[in-house]
C-alpha cells in the first residue's frame, strides 16, 4: 500500500527544493510520516539496529584501513600498531572486529522473525530475497575482514575457503586460482581481499536502499499478519517508531559495549593472536561463530552421493542452505501468514531454531564421534523444514481465526487486560 505524500513545504527553500529535487518530501515521506501497524513489538527493531550497525562497520573501518598495511610481511603488525600506538586505535580496532559479531546476531534475529511471523510471503517477496542477498554479501565481507589481520586462523581459513571452489566439476581449479590471485594464499589473496572488503559495504549499503524502498510499497507486515485495513490500523513512523528504534538500539548497544571495553578480544581465536604461516596447519580451523552452523552443514556430507563426492556434496550442502532462502516465499504454502495463528508450525519453527543453535555448537566440535551423527541429523531437520514442513504442513494445520482487523487485535488484548 504506497501512500499519499502529505508533506507541505515549511519554508521557501524547502518548496524551492522540491520543486527540484524532492528528497526532503521523500524522507518525510518516508520516516516521518510513513504510516506503520500500531501493533509492531520489538522484533520490528531490529531493521534501525542493522542499519546503524552498518554505519558503525563502515565508519570504524575507514579509519582502520588509515592505518592498516595490505601486504602480508606488514598486515599483521599493522594491526598491533593500530591496536597499541594510533589514537583511540584499540577502541575503533575492538569496536569493528566486534561489531561485526552483533551485526551477525541483530541479522540473524531480524531474519528469524521475518521466518516466524510469515514477512517474506506476498507481497513482500522481492523485500525478502533482496535481504539473502545482503546476507550473503555481508557473509563475503565478514569472511574478508577476517583475512586481514593475517594471523594464523585468517591465513587458514582463506585457504579452506577459497579451496572449496575447487570441489566445483571442470573450472573449479581455475576459479580457486583466480580466486587466490595465485597457486596458494598470498599476499596478492590479501590485496584482493582488502580491496573487495572495502568495496562491499558500500554494495550492502545499496541493497539496503532497495530493500527499504520494497519494504515501503506494501508497508510492514505485522504480528497478526493481518494486513492494514484502514488508517486506524496505523501510527505515523515519527515519533512513535523513531523513538521506540531508538530505545531499542541504546538497549542493544549495552552488551556491545560490554565487550568492547571488557573483553574486546573474547570472542577472538587465540591462533589469530600468531602471524600467519603457511608452513604451520593449526590443529582445528573453526570459523568465527556466526558461520559455525554453515560449515557444520558442509562438514555433514561426509559421504559421496553418486557422481557427486562428499567435498562437493558439502559445498552443495552449504551453499544450497543459504540459497533455499530465495525460494522460501513459494515453499510455504500455507494462506495464514504469521506463525501465531499456527498451532502447528510453531512446534517445527521452534524446533528449527534450537536445530540451528545446535549446528553451531556442533560447527564449532571436531568432526567425529557423536558430532558427525548430530551433524547429519541436524543437517537433514534443517532442509526437511524447508523442504516437508513449510509446503505440506498446511495440509493437515488448523489455524486459529484471524482477527477482523489490527485495530480489532490491539483492542481484544487490552480488554482480556481490563477484564484481569
Ligand atoms: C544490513 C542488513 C539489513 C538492514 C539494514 C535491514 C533493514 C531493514 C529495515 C529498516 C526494515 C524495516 C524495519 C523492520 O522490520 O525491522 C527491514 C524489514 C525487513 N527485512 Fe531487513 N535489513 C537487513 C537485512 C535483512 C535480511 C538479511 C533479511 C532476510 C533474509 C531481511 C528481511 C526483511 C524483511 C522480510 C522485512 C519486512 C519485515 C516486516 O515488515 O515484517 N532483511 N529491514
Amino acid at each position: 500500500m504506497s501512500h499519499k505524500s502529505n508533506y507541505q513545504p515549511n519554508s521557501g527553500f524547502e518548496k524551492w527544493m522540491d520543486e527540484r529535487l524532492p528528497i526532503i518530501r521523500l524522507g518525510y515521506d518516508s520516516f516521518v510520516d510513513f504510516p506503520s501497524p500500531k501493533n509492531l513489538n520489538y522484533f520490528w527493531t531490529f531493521g534501525g539496529i542493522l542499519a546503524i550497525f552498518l554505519v558503525i562497520q563502515i565508519i570504524t573501518g575507514v579509519v582502520l584501513a588509515m592505518h592498516y598495511t595490505p601486504h602480508a610481511d606488514m598486515a599483521f603488525n599493522s594491526v598491533e600498531h593500530i591496536r597499541r600506538d594510533v589514537n583511540w586505535g584499540r577502541l575503533i580496532q575492538a569496536a569493528h572486529a566486534n561489531g561485526a559479531s552483533f551485526f551477525f546476531l541483530a541479522v540473524y534475529i531480524h531474519i528469524f522473525r521475518g521466518l516466524y511471523y510469515g514477512s517474506y510471503k506476498a507481497p513482500r517477496e522481492v523485500l525478502w530475497i533482496l535481504g539473502v542477498v545482503i546476507f550473503l554479501l555481508m557473509m563475503a565481507t565478514a569472511f574478508m575482514g577476517y583475512v586481514l589481520p593475517w594471523g594464523q586462523m585468517s591465513f587458514w581459513a582463506a585457504t579452506v575457503i577459497t579451496n572449496f571452489f575447487s570441489a566445483i566439476p571442470l573450472v573449479g581449479e581455475g576459479l580457486m586460482v583466480f580466486l587466490r590471485g595465485a597457486f596458494a594464499v598470498d599476499n596478492a589473496t590479501l590485496n584482493r581481499f582488502f580491496s573487495l572488503h572495502y568495496l562491499l559495504p558500500f554494495m550492502i549499503a545499496g541493497v539496503v536502499g532497495l530493500h527499504i524502498w520494497a519494504l515501503h510499497v506494501p508497508g510492514n507486515n505485522n504480528p497478526t499478519g493481518v494486513e492494514v485495513k484502514t488508517k486506524s490500523d496505523t501510527v505515523p513512523f515519527h515519533p512513535y517508531l523513531t523513538m521506540k528504534d531508538l530505545f531499542a538500539i541504546v538497549v542493544f548497544m549495552i552488551p556491545f559495549a560490554w565487550f568492547v571495553f571488557f573483553a574486546p578480544d573474547i570472542l577472538g581465536h587465540p591462533d589469530n593472536y600468531i602471524p600467519a604461516d603457511p608452513q604451520v596447519t593449526p590443529p582445528h580451523i573453526v570459523p568465527e561463530w556466526y558461520f559455525l552452523p554453515f560449515y557444520a552443514i558442509l562438514r555433514a556430507i561426509d559421504f559421496n552421493i553418486g557422481p557427486i563426492d562428499s567435498k562437493l556434496g558439502g559445498v552443495i550442502a552449504m551453499f544450497g542452505s543459504i540459497a533455499i532462502w530465495f525460494v522460501v516465499p513459494w515453499l510455504d504454502r500455507s494462506k495464514v501468514r504469521s506463525g501465531a495463528f499456527r498451532p502447528m508450525f510453531k512446534w517445527f519453527y521452534w524446533i528449527w531454531i534450537v536445530n540451528f543453535i545446535g549446528l553451531t555448537y556442533l560447527g564449532a566440535q571436531p568432526a567425529e564421534g557423536v558430532y558427525v551423527i548430530l551433524s547429519k541429523t541436524a543437517t537433514f531437520y534443517y532442509f526437511a523444514y524447508f523442504l516437508i514442513i513449510l509446503p505440506f504442513l498446511p495440509r493437515i494445520e488448523t489455524t486459529l481465526p484471524l482477527p477482523a482487523s489490527i485495530s480489532e487485535s490491539v483492542l481484544a488484548k487490552h480488554k482480556t487486560e481490563a477484564a484481569e
